[in-house]
């Protein structure tokens, strides 16, 4: 596919097979083109079931579904309950029988409509029906947008904890259209920005200025400039092998800590990652010479758009470390860490040591 005007097209390119590779467009009313797009698709001419969740379906749904029909296909719709609880095994299960008695078979294909939830329930059941169909996603939050649609990590929770199992299974095609933002509840919109800090932090520090703090025209182009950097990390890492995929995980480490030992919920994803980012901005500041300029600069971006900075609420020093002892990324007891030497400039780190990340901790909940 060549972009059209407005258009802008970010190739990733995956494995096996040399070569192969899929495209993530992003452009303002893509979801009402959706049909045609999927129909150049060679591997998308089969059968199709749109999975959504119950508050984005009834926003766009039937604009997708006409979009689809204009183009020949007759989708079914599959809707689960928004929110986490949906990125179970028994939903999973759930899915999948519709998928049965909709007829799906070897040569369908899934269209999952949603924020991360819904991409990461339906790349999963993509990945396994039928032993994996063609997966497009059309994402509808920021998460979605400039993260989790791109890359191909699917999965679900378990009792004992999140995103526990899953698979990779890349996309064939991804549908970024900033229009959909547009409903986001405030706190939502705002939330998903911290990933786009994150991105900033890591590798373009020239949009820290540029990150809008609400909806607004236009969209696109950030939008393109985030999934740009996030594709060009996981061509390089694939399955999450050379250490590169892992410094997305710049402020996670902390974050999934507080949203873990604070109970799912209290904390949205994003405004526990600002407040990882400020812990790692703090240990970066410590034990890899970055600048207190450099750190001031991440901060006041989080500031002014409206994420939380003060670690106070958060749960105390001593449950977070038992929480990270809990998570995958604290292996055989010692904690890796994406650090900065300088904005732009992010590396694993393992001498980030209990005592220095206690004190760090200690002295951000003084301030
Ligand atoms: N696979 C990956 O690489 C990856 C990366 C990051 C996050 N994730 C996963 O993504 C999930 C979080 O994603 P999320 O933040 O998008 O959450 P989400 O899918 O739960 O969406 C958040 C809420 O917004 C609603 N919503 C979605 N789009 C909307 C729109 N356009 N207008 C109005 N409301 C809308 C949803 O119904 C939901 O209630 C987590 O489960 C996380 O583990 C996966
Ligand atoms: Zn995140």
């Amino acid at each position: 596919m060549t972009p059209t005007q407005n258009q802008t097209i970010i190739e990733v390119k995956t494995s096996p097979t040399p070569g192969s590779s899929y495209q993530v467009l992003v452009e303002d009313g893509l979801l009402t083109k959706a049909g045609s797009l999927i129909r150049q698709h060679p591997a998308l001419q089969g059968s199709c079931v749109i999975l959504s969740d119950d508050r984005v379906a009834p926003l766009y749904a039937q604009s997708l579904t006409n979009s689809l029909q204009n183009a020949g296909y007759a989708p079914k719709l599959i809707t689960v309950p928004a929110g986490e609880k949906s990125k179970s095994m028994a939903i999973l299960e759930e899915v999948c029988g519709q998928m049965v008695t909709a007829g799906l078979d070897r040569s369908s294909f899934l269209i999952a409509l949603g924020g991360g939830v819904i991409g990461d329930l339906g790349g999963f059941a993509a990945a396994i029906y039928f032993r994996g169909i063609p997966l497009v996603q059309i994402p509808t939050t920021i998460v979605a947008q400039v993260d989790s649609s791109v890359g191909g990590k699917t999965g679900l929770n378990l009792p004992q904890g999140k995103n526990l199992v899953g698979s990779f299974h890349q996309p064939a095609l991804v549908l970024a259209d900033p229009l959909t933002l547009r409903s986001l509840p405030p706190r939502e919109f705002t939330e998903g920005l911290a990933e786009m800090v994150k991105h900033a932090a890591i590798r373009d520090p020239a949009m820290l200025e540029q990150i809008p703090p609400a909806w607004t025209p236009n969209l696109a182009p950030i939008i393109a400039r985030n999934i740009a950097i996030k594709a060009a990390i996981v061509t390089a890492d694939e399955k999450e092998t050379t250490g590169e995929r892992a410094l997305l995980n710049f402020g996670h480490t902390i974050g999934h800590a507080i949203e873990n030992a604070a109970g799912y919920g209290k904390f949205l994803h994003g405004e526990a990652i600002s407040l990882g980012l400020i812990v790692a901005l703090q240990l970066s500041r410590q034990l890899a010479g970055l600048s207190a300029e450099d750190a001031c600069a991440v901060q006041q971006t989080l500031q002014r758009l409206g994420l939380p900075l003060d670690l106070r609420p958060a749960p105390p020093p001593e449950a977070l470390l038992a929480s990270m002892r809990t998570d995958k990324k604290f292996s055989a007891g010692q904690i890796r860490f994406v650090l900065l030497r300088r904005l732009g400039d992010a590396f694993l780190s393992s001498s980030v040591t209990e005592p220095t990340l206690l004190e760090v901790l200690e002295q951000l909940r003084a301030d």
